[in-house]
């Protein structure tokens, strides 16, 4: 009876001791995950060629596909559109950061590459927002800010073929053209 008496009273100085620790300790955890990707980001093993065609060409070409409709989307393509944006939109970030091919270092040191590559993510973002309105317009606006994106980062920084050689691939293409 004495015990349970003593540990009702203490529970509550428990809590107000704990609760300040612990929120201590969650900023000081947040604020170190926070600075560590921008102080030392981990490199990128792969290169910009490569993820371009895999990656952000794939994704892109899903949204464009899921424009071109003439029609509403079903729910399963709404979703296959934000799949899709959520992907280009985390795209952007991680383009930024460079890649293994031989220039993407020196790319990913410019103003110019930087904000290319977030004009990338958000234009992904309005295609998210689209799909979660459901509204065509919109993704449509999304398609259109995209493909501006990679245009005028190609003009400005894509040799005429690639350092690597990798190109679109159409043996890519039964991966993403849902449509012909
Ligand atoms: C921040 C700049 C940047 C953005 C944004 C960008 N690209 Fe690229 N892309 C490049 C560069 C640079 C290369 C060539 C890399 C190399 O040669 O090593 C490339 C290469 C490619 C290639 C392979 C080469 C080819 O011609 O087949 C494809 C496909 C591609 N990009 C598609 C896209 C699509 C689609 C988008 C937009 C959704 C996009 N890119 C957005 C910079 C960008």
């Amino acid at each position: 009876m004495q015990t349970n008496i003593t540990s009702f009273t203490l529970r509550p100085l428990l809590f107000a001791t704990a609760l300040p620790v612990c929120l201590a300790l969650g900023m000081a955890l947040t604020r170190s995950a926070a600075a560590a990707p921008a102080d030392d980001p981990l490199p990128v093993p792969v290169s910009i060629n490569a993820l371009m065609v895999t990656m952000i060409d794939h994704s892109a070409h899903h949204i464009w596909d899921m424009e071109a409709q003439d029609r509403d989307l079903s729910e399963e393509e709404w979703r296959t559109v934000e799949y899709f944006a959520i992907q280009l939109a985390a795209g952007g970030p991680l383009v930024a950061l460079g890649g293994s091919g031989s220039q993407d270092t020196a790319w990913a040191a410019t103003d110019q590459w930087r904000s290319y590559s977030q004009a990338m993510s958000n234009a992904a973002m309005i295609a998210m927002d689209a799909a979660k309105n459901k509204d065509k317009m919109l993704l449509s606006s999304a398609g259109d800010a995209l493909i501006a994106t990679c245009l005028s980062c190609h003009e400005q920084f894509k040799p005429e073929s690639p350092t690597e050689g990798i190109l679109h691939q159409p043996e890519y293409d039964h991966l993403y053209h849902l449509f012909e």
